[in-house]
């Protein structure tokens, strides 16, 4: 019986071969170990008071400020496009921002309206609201600043008062983004004591001083209200991996529902780790500098700006998020849907 025909010398031959599944378009499907879904996709909006229906943010092509209206029409647009949550921020009005942020207490602030006319109109999409003080100090810093300092225990009685007027607007999902100590356990019982149980805590668990918040701080206006200030002295150093975990460790404990590592791309490692190690609903947000630097290239024409998008959102499946915060989800959203 003749064998199979053997090369004169298999040794110089490869026996694995991996480029074999990557041959054809269904072989690669076949073996694809990741997807993004549109039901992996959080849409953060801006909104501002008007009277203009929208304004453009000059750091971030692509992304308005919207009038509660048209920001409602994007919330409905989320809903058709079957994205699970948005999450709502708003430019205040500088002439109502002051020292101790006293606006983000007022029940009849924008972001307050906002929820409202949004959960009047639009059911089906879930509506995430931050608790910081930043989008409504004059000094831009996201908590109450004493002797120059930004102080925990006081700045963390305003948010829990904060919590509890977004969550009487109708805000779904809480999300403290202050990086105070204790905050998600103190907001929790605020809630939890108001009547809220059932609004989630997002926790900005593992939040970097970054410089990719810049767009992000344009477009709320509190960059202008920072300065040449920063927020080293709450947010963490990029340097840290490890105190991510204490971080994360300490806001499961206190009762976070839902954990977020921010900023995304340059921080994959840290997704990683604290998937493995909570295991928690974990989410990414794709922040406005991430976004900036894509749009900005691919509107020279030096990245294909969909196939970048696209592959930036993935990484962060692979990486193990749950979910990603994202300018570009409408956008994601609809390319998946066109296939
Ligand atoms: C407010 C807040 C920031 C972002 C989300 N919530 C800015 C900051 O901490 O200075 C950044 C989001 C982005 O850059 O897209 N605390």
């Amino acid at each position: 019986m003749p064998g199979p025909r053997l090369p004169a010398d298999p040794g110089r031959y490869p026996t694995t071969r991996p480029r074999r599944v990557r041959r054809h378009d269904w072989s690669r499907r076949l073996v694809a170990e990741h997807q993004l879904n549109v039901d992996d996709l959080i849409w953060p909006l801006f909104v501002f008071e008007g009277p203009e229906d929208r304004q453009p943010v000059p750091s971030m092509p692509g992304v308005d400020r919207l009038s509660i209206d048209r920001l409602v029409e994007a919330a409905a647009t989320a809903a058709d496009l079957k994205i699970p949550a948005i999450a709502v921020f708003p430019a205040t009005d500088p002439a109502l921002k002051t020292p101790d942020a006293e606006e983000a207490l007022n029940p009849e602030n924008l972001v307050c309206r906002a929820v409202r006319a949004v959960k009047a109109a639009v059911s089906g999409v879930g509506v995430i609201c931050d608790v910081a003080l930043d989008p409504y100090s004059s000094h831009g810093q996201d908590g109450l600043v004493r002797d120059g300092y930004v102080v925990n225990d006081e700045t963390v009685a305003a948010l829990c008062r904060q919590a509890v007027v977004q969550a009487e607007a109708g805000c779904d999902v809480i999300a403290p983004s202050d990086m105070m100590d204790g905050r998600v356990g103190a907001i929790r019982r605020a809630l939890d004591e108001s009547g809220f149980e059932h609004v989630l805590v997002l926790s900005y668990a593992a939040k970097y001083a970054s410089a990719f918040y810049g767009p992000f701080r344009d477009a709320v206006g509190s960059a202008s209200n920072l300065g040449s200030g920063d927020k080293k002295t709450y947010q963490m150093d990029p340097a840290n991996g490890d105190e991510a975990l204490r971080e994360v460790a300490l806001d499961v404990a206190e009762g976070a529902d839902l954990v977020m590592v921010k900023p995304g791309m340059p921080y994959l490692d840290i997704v990683h780790r604290v998937k493995e190690a909570f295991g928690l609903p974990t989410y990414a947000y794709q922040v406005s500098g991430e976004y900036a630097m894509i749009r900005a290239a691919a509107d020279r024409g030096w990245l294909d700006g969909d196939r970048a998008m696209m592959e930036s959102l993935l990484a962060f499946k692979r990486a193990g998020a749950d979910g990603v915060l994202t300018y570009f989800a409408a956008d994601a959203a609809r390319k998946l849907r066109s296939g």
